[in-house]
């Protein structure tokens, strides 16, 4: 039996990276960018076999609470402060296949704005029973979801008086380490979204679009918490590496 995949077939192709619909490295408006943008023309690798073929993570073990952010930092058996959510959504191919069995790792500032990190600045107060990190393994038809508090905004040090609007982190491993994707999740309605410098190093507007979650009255919890949908597109499932340039802010 030939069992070698080739471009083109059922299991896709290689899609070249869009650099008009990624974030350019070098936008002086998102200021740490100007010392970190390569200063070089990039060089292109090519996958090596175990990077497109390599581990997934459908056999992994979670922890029942990995998913519950409301409760899996519990300090006193209580649960974490804020605006309850449920986010959920579905990671796609290029293709628009579902992508199964795949990591999502996702972390947050608190209600307040605070993340739980020793270089932390804000002076907005932690909450004892929230740590802000979670994962998920998406399930046979691509879809993850988690249970969290809405995070505040956070002042950060940019310009004169620069604010993050409510974000949540994303990575998420696509059919191999060499897929991680990380990007960063809106709400929808937020009027901070389009004064942030960082989304703002988006080209298009279409893009910054597609980071917005959207809520969801039909997948709410009745006197419990609201829904936001959230989908996630990965290049096609032997695609070359994506690049992250929104990690950690
Ligand atoms: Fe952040």
């Amino acid at each position: 039996m030939n069992d070698i995949i080739l471009p083109g077939d059922d299991q896709g192709a290689l899609f070249a990276r869009d650099r008009s619909w990624q974030p350019p490295a070098y936008t002086p408006g998102y200021k740490s960018t100007t010392f970190r943008a390569p200063r070089h023309a990039l060089l292109s690798l090519p996958g090596t076999a175990s990077e497109l073929t390599g581990p997934t993570f459908g056999d992994m073990p979670l922890n029942p609470l990995d998913n519950d952010l409301i409760r899996n930092y519990s300090q006193d058996g209580g649960e974490a402060i804020g605006q309850r959510l449920i986010v959920y959504g579905q990671v796609l191919d290029e293709n628009a296949r579902p992508v199964p069995g795949t990591l999502v790792e996702f972390w947050q500032a608190n209600a307040g704005g605070r993340y739980r990190h020793k270089r932390e600045g804000y002076l907005a107060p932690l909450d004892p029973n929230f740590g802000g990190c979670g994962r998920a393994i998406t399930d046979a038809n691509g879809f993850y979801h988690f249970r969290t508090v809405k995070p505040g905004a956070y002042p950060w040090p940019n310009g004169a008086n620069d604010w993050r609007p409510a974000h949540i982190h994303f990575s998420i491993f696509g059919h191999a380490f060499a897929q991680r994707l990380i990007t960063q999740m809106y709400f929808e309605g937020d009027p901070m979204i389009w004064q942030c410098p960082i989304v703002g190093s988006v080209p298009d507007k279409a893009g910054i679009t597609q980071l917005i979650a959207k809520l969801d009255r039909h997948n709410t919890t009745p006197m419990d918490a609201l829904a936001y949908r959230f989908d996630i597109v990965l290049r096609g499932r032997r695609s070359t590496l994506f690049e992250n340039k929104l990690e950690g802010n």
